[in-house]
């Protein structure tokens, strides 16, 4: 055969090629095989996870008499065989199920004997060979013991999670423990799932992640619910350069001045008088030079005052911010939606996913300080469109969590929520119905005539919906989520779009079961001169939404977006009570421990 460059080869030598590479693709797939068994960048260890044990087909029967080491953390040990023998539940976080290893009390003698490794949390890395265990055990395979390579003791009597249950309050004091608990271990499983479902889901329809900043001048919700970034605080116990003044050594200056003023004129006036008379004019130079020496010495002192105690003020008494480190006023963003809105405005289809922050003093059980949000942002959409994508991404996520997570939901349909995965089932197969807010207003009135319900806070048009309002009509009304549409303006953010009746604007919020509030979005105003009014009647200042208004004075676009709260959607997901469970490290007014 002839080769592009005129060189021969037979066909002996590329069928002996062929064979060659068959060899090597069969020693390549066993070597796979065996290197899958081993957990990524864990071969130093040579350790196996649980998961790929105990999920994969056969539920490990596949594996019996392979030799593989497990490494994890004990959940329960118990001795047996009047002392033989222990039974340990090792549990690495790769999946909801712990693995049982036996191990004898022979292989345990090199490490001190099998109390080393009963006490719960005591780290183990365990070589031994899988077996099949008797018929009507929980699990299929075991491992029996053969060595063990590792052992991180555990003293039981000091160990605070020694006890089987504690309270979800306890276990937030011990956040660092915490996640070898089967509640947070499932909800870091289920969370994780719900962060690569909405890639997923975003990615798969071609949006553009975007990353939008944390530090931020701008407050996009116009809340004022916003925690300032600033370095002047670090200044404040700094020695000053010119000590402060008191107000008397600040008077007794003042008056020098004033004083040394009158002597400049009167040295002006006799040296004016007598232009000849050349010492009255050194005089009058000299007094003007010391004139300007005490003001000078009058206006540190000045500052000096004004800075006491370390934060340097204008001349009017207000923070210096040109000293600041962004010589303006910057906080924590409370939504990446406003630089979203700069790329969607651009690029198109785009989403943010970072953590945003609210200093509103809430308590609740639905609120952190430091939360998570997805933000879509789509150009050429409108209100329609935007509640469909919500829509669509919430039942993509429960559908994919159903599919991905099943020990996971299980355990917390047994343990915390029996209706979990109803719940999500119910979600991923039927659409949410969609209400107008005067919709929804007049149901809110409608059972309150009846006497059906009664509420805290009246309901009226006009009201911004409360919790008790949105949980009822999701809850006890539709009894599936909805989705609220066509706010009244007043108590909406001003970058919603104006609606043809001039009263409502084009939101919308997704309300769901055990949560309320899990979406709020919105079409965004893309006529220029009606958000120019708009941010007027707001009482902000339009210098600072200037970017803001180029995109609709360059190019406008019709585009619409939402944020999704990603603890609300685990709250949702999981029916946990309090959203400080799931999150690794909450955050509340009061507490940022860890
Ligand atoms: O309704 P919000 O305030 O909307 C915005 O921030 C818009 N800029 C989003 C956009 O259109 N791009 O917040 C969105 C969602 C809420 O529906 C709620 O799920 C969640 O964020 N959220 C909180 N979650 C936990 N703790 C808090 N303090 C929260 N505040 C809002
Ligand atoms: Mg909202």
């Amino acid at each position: 055969m002839a080769t592009a460059n005129g060189a021969s080869v037979t066909a002996e030598e590329v069928e002996a090629l062929r064979k060659q590479l068959e060899e090597l693709q069969t020693s390549l797939k066993k070597k796979e095989a065996e290197l899958e068994l081993v957990a990524p960048y864990s071969r130093s260890y040579g350790r196996t996870m649980v998961k790929s044990v105990l999920e994969n087909e056969s539920e490990g029967l596949s594996l019996v008499g392979k030799t593989i080491r497990v490494g994890g953390w004990v959940k329960t040990g118990r001795e047996a065989g009047a002392g033989a023998f222990a039974f340990l539940e090792v549990n690495d976080g790769s999946c909801f199920q712990n693995i049982q290893v036996m191990v004898d009390k022979e292989v345990a003698e090199e490490v001190g004997g099998l109390k080393q490794l009963t006490p719960t949390s005591t780290c183990v890395l365990i070589e031994g060979v899988l077996a099949q265990t008797p018929p009507g055990t929980k699990q299929k395979v075991e491992l029996k013991a053969t060595k063990v390579v590792h052992v991180g003791g555990t003293d039981p009597a000091e160990y605070p999670l020694a006890k089987k249950k504690q309270s979800m309050e306890f276990l937030r004091e011990k956040a660092h423990l915490r996640p070898r608990t089967n509640t947070i271990g499932a909800v870091a499983r289920i969370r994780n799932a719900l962060a690569y479902a909405t890639h997923k889901f975003f990615q798969d329809r071609g949006f553009l992640y975007v990353h939008t900043p944390i530090i931020t001048a701008s407050d996009c919700e116009g809340a004022g619910e916003m925690f300032q970034v600033t370095t002047l605080l670090s200044k404040v116990d700094e020695v000053p350069e010119v000590a402060p003044p008191s107000p008397e050594e600040l008077q007794a200056l003042q008056d020098q001045v004033a004083a040394q003023g009158a002597a400049v004129k009167e040295a002006k006036a006799a040296a004016a008088a007598n232009k000849e008379d050349k010492a009255a004019a050194a005089a009058s130079k000299e007094a003007v030079a010391q004139l300007l020496k005490l003001k000078e010495q009058l206006a540190k002192a000045e500052e000096a005052a004004r800075n006491a105690g370390g934060i340097p003020k204008t001349a009017d008494g207000k923070v210096d911010y040109t000293k600041d480190f962004f010589s303006k006023p910057a906080y924590l963003t409370v939504s990446g939606q406003l630089n979203g809105e700069y790329y969607a405005c651009g690029l198109s289809n785009i989403y943010t996913f970072g953590p945003t922050f609210r200093a509103e003093n809430s308590h609740t059980a639905r609120h952190l300080a430091e939360f998570w949000m997805i933000e879509p942002e789509m150009a050429f959409c409108n209100l329609d469109d935007d509640m469909q994508c919500a829509e669509d991404y919430v039942r993509f996520c429960c559908k994919f969590l159903l599919d991905s997570c099943r020990p996971d939901l299980e355990f917390i349909a047994k343990m915390i929520d029996k209706t979990a995965i109803e719940r999500l089932e119910q979600v991923a197969n039927s659409s949410f119905k969609r209400v107008s807010y005067t919709e929804a207003i007049e149901i809110l009135e409608g059972v309150v005539a009846s006497g059906k319900k009664q509420f805290e806070f009246p309901v009226s048009w006009g009201i911004d919906l409360q919790s008790e309002h949105e949980r009822y009509l999701t809850e006890e009304v539709f009894k599936q989520p909805i989705i609220v549409y066509n706010y009244p303006k007043d108590i909406k953010a001003f970058y919603m779009r104006l609606n043809d009746d001039n009263k409502t604007v084009a939101a919308m919020d997704v309300l769901v079961p055990k949560v309320g509030e899990l979406v709020g979005g919105s079409q965004r105003e893309d006529r220029l001169d009606v958000l120019t009014r708009r941010i007027t009647e707001s009482g902000m200042p339009l210098e600072a939404y200037a970017g803001y208004l180029d995109l609709r004075k360059y190019g406008t676009v019709p585009h619409a977006g939402f944020g999704l709260g990603f603890e609300r959607l685990i709250l949702f997901a999981t029916g946990l009570d309090n959203i400080r469970d799931v999150i690794p490290f909450p955050r509340w007014p009061g507490n940022a421990a860890y």
